[in-house]
């Protein structure tokens, strides 16, 4: 353990001393913003929005990268209809690197696709986990990095959210989903040092304004009362059957429809994204603590 948490201490002094020496003006440096999307319960919508949250993040400019976070079931790269070669599970075992696997898509953003079938390897050894570590630092030089992660609590999506500037949790206004993303920003107030993190909340599949008004004060309310969390309201999404539609034709909504009131709703999200600051100090090399404390 002290040999390993040595290694992910050098790694960070060398990530430290080339930062130094490449930039010229440390101002042009690039930050990546990492935002994880979660969810207690499975299936609430957290790789719709992931995916059309890139596209709207992408049409203001960004570059964008989703990493599909899940290493037993992924289905990232099935939203798109594509079949990369290569996924997580070959950078985790150390076959490619982070750059060798990503793939860009038509959309305008790229891809890191997830390790679909491996569910033996869905909690990672503490070699692995660095490994990972070093490999996503690769991905900085993006404006923007959203990792989609499998339901539930398992050490990896801790890692993740830990990892990220701003960790989105997905409910929608069904009684078990609430439950489980209570349940989920219970762990978070728990396990994780998120003093430094927005932890941001997305009402999806509602039919009225009020009614994921409803969701997210009683949520919020809950947060702040027994957690002392504080936890923003960032917005909801109608149901809407272009979601579903969508998903059938293996295409994102905010392509194959810009003007549906699901792909309104992504694009109020992220401007509300847009307008959250980063809290202090974060950006990759935070990143990088938030991995090493947790190591
Ligand atoms: N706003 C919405 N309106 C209508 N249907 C939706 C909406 N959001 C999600 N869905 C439906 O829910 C399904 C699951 O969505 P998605 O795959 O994004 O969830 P997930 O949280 O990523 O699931 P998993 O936990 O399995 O990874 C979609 O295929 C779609 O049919
Ligand atoms: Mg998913």
């Amino acid at each position: 353990m002290e040999d390993q948490a040595e290694k992910l201490r050098e790694i960070m002094r060398q990530k430290k001393g080339s930062g130094e020496q490449n930039s010229s003006d440390p101002k042009e440096r690039k930050r990546a913003r990492v935002i994880t999307i979660t969810s207690g319960k499975g299936g609430v919508g957290k790789t719709n929005v992931s995916v059309n949250m890139a596209l709207a993040y992408a049409r203001l400019g960004k570059k964008v990268v989703v990493m599909d976070a899940d290493l037993g079931l992924a289905n990232v790269n099935v939203m798109l209809n594509m079949i990369p070669k290569w996924n997580l599970y070959h950078v985790i075992r150390k076959q490619k690197t982070m750059k060798e696997i990503m793939v860009d898509t038509e959309y305008g953003i790229s891809i890191v696709a997830g390790a679909s079938g491996f569910s033996k390897i869905a909690n990672l050894t503490e070699d692995e986990r660095m490994n990972f570590i070093d490999e996503l630092d690769t991905l900085s030089n993006a404006d923007i990095i959203i990792i989609d992660t499998s339901a539930g609590v398992s050490s990896n999506v801790l890692d993740f959210i830990a990892a990220a500037d701003d960790a989105v949790i997905i409910t929608t206004p069904e009684p078990t989903a609430i439950t489980d993303a209570y349940g989920i920003i219970k762990i978070i107030a728990t396990e994780i040092d998120s003093l430094n993190m927005g932890l941001k909340l997305v009402v999806n599949r509602v039919h009225s304004v009020a009614e994921a008004k409803k969701v997210a004060d009683r949520m919020t309310n809950i947060a702040g009362q027994f957690l002392n969390l504080k936890v923003d309201y960032l917005g909801f999404i109608y149901d809407d059957i272009a979601v579903s539609h969508a998903v059938l034709r293996q295409r994102p909504f905010m392509v194959t429809e810009p003007r549906s009131k699901a792909s309104i709703c992504i694009q109020h999200i992220v401007g509300r994204m847009e307008k959250s600051d980063i809290k202090e100090s974060a950006g990759f090399s935070m990143m990088m603590k938030r991995l090493f404390d947790r190591g």
